[in-house]
């Protein structure tokens, strides 16, 4: 097949391949897909949540699948991030992976810390900081919902590390434009949206609370019309700003809306764990669209009417 051109700009000096990602938390370091795709195919790929120390995350039961994705609860169980930069950048590098580490923490000081001990290393690509995550005690969603917040935590992030920046979008901030106004006022290169929505699971019969964390966050089709409208909305205020969008990309169709809505480039998330091929498929689709289409993922972004 022809291979139409599929490059993308997100910002802060970073161009893409393709505008085809996979999201953080449902591809595990990128190291688990061998076998399955080459991973230096994509346009990158976003670690599990790193954060300063490793991480057991929640007790079982940590998922339950819904009527159009699934509950999650994991609790940002994770290696660490030095172990992370000593064990699983240098098998990136060798597979040509471009790597987003997504970074978690609990203070605009562990935030500092983390960027400090990513800037530099060769292999890593972007720093995602995710100010959004619903199942943790503290530091998730606070910072994701207060513009205040995580334009601080972005300013401290930008004046460690020259890496560029995008910062995950919580969709349960009253204010997505607001949010994404600070994260850009504070030297943010893009913005990832969405993370997931909190909800729950409840077994009928027994009444039994199926996450043992009790809430968890909703991912999967279901939340596709959010991330849509989030994606949108940021986009036509703040034409300016790169936005990666996410939330329930399972087919190319899924991909391209998001696209049109403004997204430079998705991630594929929950969709993994129904089909590991995914994310390539998605991207298979593409080529083939924009072949088709005599157009390029460029000219795709932000031509919904
Ligand atoms: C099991 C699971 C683990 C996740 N872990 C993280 C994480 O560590 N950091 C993060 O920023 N997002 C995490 N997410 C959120 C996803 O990256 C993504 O934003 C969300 O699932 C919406 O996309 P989807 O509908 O395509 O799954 C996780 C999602 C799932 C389902």
């Amino acid at each position: 097949m022809a291979r139409p051109d599929l490059e993308v700009d997100v910002g802060g000096g970073l161009r893409l391949a393709n505008p085809v990602l996979t999201a953080s938390g449902t591809f595990g370091y990128g190291l688990e897909h061998d076998g399955i795709g080459d991973v230096a195919e994509l346009g990158g790929i976003c670690s599990k949540g790193l954060s300063l120390a490793p991480r057991e995350g929640n007790p079982p039961e940590r998922i339950a699948e819904t009527a159009a994705g699934m509950l999650n609860a994991i609790g940002l169980a994770n290696v660490g991030v030095d172990a992370f930069v000593r064990e699983k950048v240098p098998a990136l590098r060798e597979r040509r992976a471009t790597v987003i580490a997504n970074v978690f923490a609990t203070s605009v000081e562990d935030f500092r810390e983390l960027a400090r001990r990513l800037d530099g290393v060769e292999g890593v690509h972007a720093l995602e900081l995710n100010v959004s995550c619903p199942n943790v005690a503290h530091g998730g969603l606070e910072f994701g919902v207060d513009p205040k917040a995580c334009g601080a935590v972005t300013r401290a992030v930008r004046d460690t590390t020259r890496l560029p920046i995008w910062v995950k979008l919580s969709p349960e901030a009253s204010d997505s434009v607001a949010v994404a106004r600070a994260c850009l006022d504070n030297g943010a290169d893009a913005v990832s949206a969405i993370n997931t929505i909190r909800g729950m699971s409840v077994d009928a019969r027994t009444g039994r609370i199926r996450l043992a964390n009790r809430t968890g966050g909703l991912s999967g089709p279901a939340i596709k019309p959010i991330a849509l409208r989030i994606v949108w909305e940021v986009h036509r205020k703040l034409p300016e700003l790169p936005v990666i969008g996410i939330g329930g990309i399972s087919t190319v169709e899924d991909a391209i809306e998001m696209l049109r809505v403004g997204a430079r480039a998705v991630q594929v998330g929950t969709a993994s764990f129904v089909d590991p091929r995914a994310a390539w498929n998605v991207l298979d689709g593409l080529r083939a669209f924009c072949v088709a289409q005599r157009t390029t993922a460029r000219e795709l972004v932000g031509t919904a009417w």
